[in-house]
């Protein structure tokens, strides 16, 4: 089994943009061949990617990893650090197309900043995909990203892929089949446990720091059955409700931020600095 079936960990984000394209793009007859283009080999990596993914994210295998990754005691670096530790993912196989973590994570946060909005979301943004270090800490991209969807409970078919949940032992679990599974009706996302991915685990690492509207962007970026679909209401509380137009805020500044021209480290460094010292401690612990 080839457990890392992309060609880099990107594929999956520029696999979202064909689900879910710009809505300004499209607007270009150009832009919408390209987007609607879903016959490519690339398409065949990404399905295989969500096969593994939803096979093998069961209930214990989530908690096994938060076992394993939340004590944090792997590493311990300032920002600066960790953005050169994150900037080792490269992507050997697709030299001129991508664009390095870095200048994901800052075409992000600018854009955020242009259009005004508060400074903890800008940070935000800088920080949104911190927890893709995983693959460096060894983790195959199915555990890494991904659409994120609830386990313990039965799988929504507004996840992408879902034909493969029935791949996944959980899928005939007594206990985690039905609706609600080991939850409460209207529990609350905070109570449920999320299939493993950057996205919790840079929640994790930052809960102390940002502010709660900020905390959903980053644990509920990739979770688009929620955010994109309205799957999943029967576990929401008004909490959630509340905090879902956040997370919808978000997600056009990551998806769609994305362009060939790298921001300027060089100048923007100290307004981020700034910023960075503003939120976080010196360091944080991985
Ligand atoms: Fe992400
Ligand atoms: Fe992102």
């Amino acid at each position: 089994m080839e457990a890392n079936p992309l060609p880099s960990l990107d594929a999956w984000e520029e696999d979202v943009l064909l689900r879910y394209p710009d809505p300004e793009a499209i607007a270009t007859a150009k832009a919408t061949e390209e987007y609607r283009n879903y016959d490519t080999p690339a398409r065949d990596t990404v399905k295989e990617f969500y096969r593994l993914n939803h096979t093998y994210q069961t209930f214990d295998f989530v908690q096994q990893k938060r076992n394993e990754f939340l004590k944090f005691d792997r590493k311990e670096m300032t920002v600066w650090d960790a953005f050169d530790f994150l900037n080792q993912l490269v992507d050997d196989s697709d030299p001129d197309t991508d664009l390095d973590q870095l200048q994901h994570l800052l075409q992000t946060s600018e854009a955020i900043r242009r259009d005004g909005h508060a400074d903890w979301m800008v940070l935000t943004g800088l920080m949104h995909d911190m927890g893709k270090v995983l693959c460096l800490f060894g983790e195959p991209q199915w555990a890494v990203v991904g659409d994120t969807f609830p386990v313990g409970c039965a799988y929504s078919d507004k996840v992408v892929y879902s034909e493969f949940f029935k791949d996944n032992p959980d899928y005939n679990n007594p206990v985690f089949k039905t609706p609600h599974g080991v939850y409460e009706p209207n529990c609350g996302l905070r109570k449920v446990d999320m299939s493993w991915g950057h996205d919790e685990y840079v929640y994790q690492m930052l809960k102390d720091y940002i502010p709660e509207p900020g905390l959903y962007m980053l644990r509920y970026h990739s979770f688009y059955a929620w955010h994109r679909e309205g799957a999943y209401s029967h576990l929401l509380d008004d909490h959630d409700r509340e905090m879902l137009k956040w997370v919808k805020l978000f997600n056009p500044y990551d998806l769609y931020s994305k362009s060939p021209e790298p921001p300027d480290w060089k100048k923007l460094r100290p307004y981020y600095e700034d910023l960075v010292g503003k939120y976080l401690p010196s360091t944080l612990k991985f």
